[in-house]
């Protein structure tokens, strides 16, 4: 038997729509969704191994070859570009990128723009090309609060429904880009294990398409 394709989910909502587009796929690995702690689980049968991972860690675990192929959102290969295949466009995950902030702000040009933000590199990347002067301020969640207490002037962040956003008063100035979720392969393990994962490849198209 040859060694199983091994496959980084990200944990959470989007990891149980993608394991369902695996599972439609052929793919499945029901004891996945059980109420467990367990973080690894394989399907011998496809000789498929899946693991739970943190969504902004996938990436660190196929660019360093601990995963074969994993699911990313778009904001994350963005952010931190690692070295990897992307492969397939899973149209699950759908958000966007955006700037944000009070209704009621106003920007003056003279003044640097005060940037709260998880996408630093992103948002910084944004910024230069707009020629804009601002000072980042890196947070790790709940991003919304910074202009809310006046740590920042505007957000860079993810907007899905908007909810969050409009339920604190706040609303999208710009898209900085459209995100989705990204089938992604390691590069020497796409060459090693090109047939196996082309064939999860095709069959997870043949139904996002
Ligand atoms: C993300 C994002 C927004 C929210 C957007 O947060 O950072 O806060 O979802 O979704 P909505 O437009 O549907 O309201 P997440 O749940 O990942 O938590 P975090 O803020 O702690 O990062």
């Amino acid at each position: 038997m040859t060694e199983p394709v091994r496959v980084a989910l990200p944990k959470g909502r989007l990891g149980e729509k993608v394991l369902g587009l695996f599972t439609e796929a052929g793919f499945p690995c029901p004891e996945a969704l059980a109420d467990t702690r367990k973080l690894i689980f394989e399907n011998p049968d496809k000789n498929v191994c899946f693991f739970w991972v943190k969504p902004s860690d996938v990436a660190i675990y196929v660019e360093r070859g601990a995963a074969d192929i994993g699911v990313a959102g778009k904001d994350i290969l963005l952010e931190y570009e690692p070295d990897v295949f992307e492969l397939l466009d899973l149209g699950t995950g759908v958000c966007r990128l955006a700037v944000a902030g009070p209704k009621e702000f106003r920007d003056s040009p003279e003044r640097t723009l005060r940037v709260a933000t998880k996408f630093s590199h992103v948002a910084t990347e944004y910024y230069r090309r707009l020629g804009r002067d601002i000072d980042i301020i890196h947070l790790n969640g709940s991003i919304e609060l910074a202009p809310l207490l006046g740590l920042s002037d505007v957000i860079v962040d993810i907007v899905e429904t908007g909810k969050t956003l409009k339920e604190n008063g706040l609303e999208v100035f710009e898209t900085i880009v459209p995100v989705s979720a990204r089938l992604i392969a390691n590069p020497s393990a796409y060459q090693f294990k090109q047939t196996p994962i082309t064939e999860i490849t095709n069959a997870l198209k043949e139904i996002v398409s």
